[in-house]
């Protein structure tokens, strides 16, 4: 269904689309935003307002107040769990049952993607619904949920943290790997709900681009690789994704 926000989508991109079989998506918050959470860049709702995400997300934040930053990532949890997948992601697990080699790189850590149905999902920056250990690096599954904010491992003591990338630590080594070599031998590189702001994932669409791969951009503003790109459709990855599906592989 086309309403007045989705801009037609040009003819040239539809055959290009429809001829590849290596496709990369990236996408960011603003893909999750029609799912009600909130972007990063976008005010900060309810008695969070008064932070900013980079003043929670971050390793000293842990070490000032561990129990600020976990009450935080709990209150986030919840907001996750409570949202469902949008018609982006499920436009999103369409186009990879589309297309033989597809890749899914995203900066979201809210599982949305995984519990819409995709599968070759690249988890750049973690993922919240992921507890680890913060001594060991384990993954812990359960824990004294009436200890004091944060519990402990209950194998060696240390505080437990989100299995997310904070500002200022390094991506996950195999993930960025994967998805760096996925933008290199993509034929079309779409990315989706991102500001572009945040490196090296913002260094993916050029990489796709530098290896001549057609590049996407969807998302209701102009961002750092609107200048770049070979299509910029400006609108919302609500309605843009399903109609970018239904026009390249119509039933
Ligand atoms: P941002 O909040 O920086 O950008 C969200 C983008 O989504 C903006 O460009 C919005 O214009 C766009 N947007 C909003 N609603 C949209 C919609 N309905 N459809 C399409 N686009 C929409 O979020 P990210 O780019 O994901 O890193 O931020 C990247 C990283 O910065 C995050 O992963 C996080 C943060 O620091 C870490 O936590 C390590």
């Amino acid at each position: 269904m086309i309403d007045q926000d989705t801009p037609v989508i040009p003819p040239e991109l539809i055959k290009t689309l429809r001829a590849a079989h290596s496709v990369v998506v990236l996408t960011g918050a603003g893909v999750s935003a029609e799912s009600g959470i909130p972007t990063f860049r976008q005010a900060q709702t309810g008695l969070w307002q008064k932070y900013r995400p980079e003043d929670l997300a971050s390793p000293e934040a842990f070490r000032r107040n561990p129990g600020l930053v976990w009450d935080w990532y709990t209150w986030r949890r919840g907001l996750v769990s409570s949202a469902q997948p949008n018609a982006g992601h499920y436009a999103l697990v369409a186009m990879e049952h589309q297309v033989s080699d597809f890749t899914l790189i995203t900066q979201n850590v809210d599982d949305l993607h995984r519990r819409a149905g995709s599968r070759a999902i690249i988890e750049l920056h973690g993922n919240i619904l992921r507890t680890r250990c913060s001594k060991e690096g384990i993954l812990v599954s359960e824990w004294n949920e009436a200890a004091e904010s944060p519990p402990h491992c209950q194998k060696c003591g240390g505080l437990l943290r989100p299995d997310v990338v904070w500002f200022g630590e390094a991506l996950p080594t195999e993930a960025l790997t994967q998805a760096m070599h996925a933008a290199q031998q993509c034929q079309v590189f779409l990315a989706v709900g991102t500001s572009g702001l945040v490196y090296p994932a913002a260094n993916l669409p050029r990489i796709a681009l530098q290896a001549q791969a057609v590049l996407v951009e969807i998302n209701p503003q102009r961002t750092e690789l609107s200048s770049v790109v070979t299509y910029p459709l400006a609108g919302l990855s609500g309605s843009i994704l399903p109609e970018l599906v239904t026009q390249t592989w119509p039933k």
